[in-house]
């Protein structure tokens, strides 16, 4: 089966999560599935590949943990966690963004990106936008070169690649 039919049949729609009016695409039947999860890591470091060169793989908490950890270990680099507020010890670099429900803070550790290193950033799902701006963001300003962005699903009713443009962004799935 074709991998984005495969998500498309493994990712739920859980209506108002979590506020009302919020369709919420539940990825967890997908991660509980083996080879369904295996396939989406590996065509995700397959884009690594494409892209050349990776040295590093980002993912910001918690699922872009759980999707772009074992990306970094299939291609052999390194992983660099882009946390939440207040989870990082020491003195960090921030960037506030708008969620499609609420707002948050991002946060990472700026001598965890030689200047200069090339990064690939991972996500579950490509909302808004907001998330993923605010890391390319961090990324550049600790002196890294974001070198594009997968994710598993877009949201397309959504403005994340508008949020991204110029960026080169890669999706499993996309829905509507
Ligand atoms: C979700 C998702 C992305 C982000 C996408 O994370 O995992 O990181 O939202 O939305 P955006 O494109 O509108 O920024 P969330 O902040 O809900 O945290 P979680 O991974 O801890 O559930
Ligand atoms: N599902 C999962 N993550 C999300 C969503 C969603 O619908 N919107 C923003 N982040």
């Amino acid at each position: 089966m074709v991998l984005s039919d495969l998500c498309a049949r493994l990712i739920r729609d859980v209506p108002d999560y979590p506020e009302p009016g919020v369709v919420f695409k539940d990825i967890t039947p997908l991660l509980v599935n083996g080879p369904a999860f295996a396939a989406v890591i590996k065509h995700l470091a397959d884009i690594a590949r494409a892209a050349g060169g990776i040295d590093l793989v980002a993912g910001m908490e918690a699922r872009g943990f759980i999707i772009g950890a074992p990306v970094a270990t299939e291609l052999g680099i390194g992983f660099v966690p882009v946390r939440k507020a207040g989870k990082l010890p020491g003195v960090t670099m921030e960037a506030s963004y708008d969620l499609e429900y609420g707002s948050a803070t991002v946060e990472l550790l700026p001598d965890t990106i030689a200047p200069g290193s090339r990064v690939l950033i991972v996500d579950d799902v490509l909302a808004t936008g907001g998330t993923a701006a605010a890391t390319a963001s961090l990324i550049e300003q600790a002196g890294g070169i974001v070198v594009g962005l997968a994710f598993l699903l877009e949201l397309t009713f959504l403005p994340g690649r508008s949020r991204l443009a110029g960026r080169p962004v890669d999706v499993i799935l996309s829905v509507d």
